[in-house]
């Protein structure tokens, strides 16, 4: 008898994004000459950047010639990214980070889904709702019970508020994926306090972090004095270089970072992190690296903030345009994401059903998130601007219908 890891069966059938997938394919080929237009999962339209086109063609070219051949890398990642990462993500702001902190991977949806396996079961997890689904299904596999909701909602200016119980790992995406809010530097503080003073560990993805356009916004954690000791931070180059296709990402483990046996002992995450990588992970690949590197050069630099540009700018156009067709309306200003509030009489689910029948649009429901999305639906500024602006200019008429 071979016997499953029951945990699975507690999820939802399907995860969020292929649900929808699936419903929006059933729709296309029910109506097949119907436009549709995707606002719903957060993947690029912009093509690669001349810059990592050519990084990578040239290290293609390395591969296949016997002097400057790579077989395996380093789990880790190679050196020349890793320095890069140091220099550009993190000097550059006044924060000291070292290269052995630095673990290049495959995505931050593995990264944050596959860090769950270093911390016992038997931790209490606080996790935002709404919430990228990846954090919540990836505990619930891993068998976790003890999980704290930390609702995000109107009242609250979705700003996650310190649990009235103790927490030992606290998830926080800043900015947030699917609500769009930032923490202003003193809110973040908060959360590092709590850390300290609790022993907890908070996992921050900052996926997002290349669309903050506010100043005073942390784009990282360690922007807060004492970080170091209490949170991983998760980055990636899918949404700040259009990597989604390529993967490639990292999680920064400092090595002041300590995590505790039951009978006390201190253990370092980063030795463990390392392990497991060793284990179970033979790096990505190194012209993916390659290309990765690419995006630090002053022209990488100069390309990838244009593409930013241009979806914060459709994120304006989707804010301004449904605010003016009355909708209720949030994120979208340092952040690829609009939280909009569905109108009287819908849930997440009839409104999306409702777009796309009388809109051909598609986006994300509140609910797909957590209980608080309910009510709510997110839209996506990836999309290319022809689109988005049609998809407005649709939501606008079937809002009047
Ligand atoms: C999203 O739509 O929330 C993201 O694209 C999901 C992801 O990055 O995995």
């Amino acid at each position: 008898m071979s016997y499953i890891n029951e945990n699975y069966l507690k999820l939802e059938d399907s995860y969020l994004f292929s649900t929808i997938a699936k419903k929006v394919a059933k729709y296309q080929e029910e109506n097949p000459y119907k436009k549709i237009i995707k606002l719903g999962i957060g993947d690029v339209t912009r093509p690669i950047v001349p810059s990592v086109v050519n990084a990578m063609q040239k290290a293609c070219i390395e591969m296949g010639n016997k002097e400057t051949f790579k077989g395996y890398g380093p789990e880790q990642g190679y050196d020349f990214l890793r320095e890069k990462i140091v220099e550009f993500d993190y000097k550059k702001r006044k924060i000291q980070i070292d290269k052995d902190e630095i673990f290049v991977s495959d995505g931050a949806k593995c990264d944050t889904g596959n860090i769950v396996e270093i911390f016992d079961a038997a931790n209490t997890v606080a996790i935002t709702d709404p919430v990228y689904p990846v954090y919540l299904d990836t505990n619930i596999m891993a068998g976790r019970k003890n999980i704290v909701y930390l609702p995000l909602t109107e009242e609250n200016n979705f700003v996650p508020q310190i649990p009235k119980e103790k927490v030992d790992i606290i998830y926080l995406c800043l900015p947030n994926n699917p609500t769009g809010t930032v923490l202003k530097k003193e809110e973040l503080k908060v959360w590092v306090d709590y850390a300290k003073q609790n022993n907890s560990i908070i996992l921050f993805d900052s996926a997002y972090e290349s669309f903050i356009t506010e100043e005073d916004v942390p784009h990282s954690i360690y922007e807060i004095d004492g970080a170091k000791d209490v949170a991983i931070e998760f980055r990636s180059f899918s949404k700040t270089a259009g990597f989604t296709g390529i993967r490639c990402a990292y999680a920064v483990v400092p090595k002041t970072l300590k995590g505790y046996t039951k009978n006390g002992k201190q253990v370092s995450i980063n030795a463990l992190w390392n392990r497991r990588q060793c284990t179970k992970f033979n790096g990505v690949a190194y012209i993916t690296q390659k290309g990765a590197e690419a995006i630090y050069s002053n022209e990488g630099q100069k390309e990838i903030k244009e593409n930013i540009k241009y979806y914060l700018e459709n994120a304006k156009i989707i804010r301004e345009g449904l605010q003016n067709s009355g909708f209720t309306v949030y994120g979208g200003k340092n952040a690829p994401y609009i939280w909009l509030k569905v109108p009287k009489g819908h849930t997440s689910w009839s409104f999306f059903d409702d777009l796309l029948e009388k809109a051909g649009v598609v986006g994300t429901p509140g609910a797909g998130f957590g209980k608080c999305g309910e009510g709510y639906f997110r839209l996506t500024a990836f999309g290319d601007r022809e689109n988005t602006i049609e998809a407005i200019q649709r939501i606008e008429l079937a809002s009047r219908q």
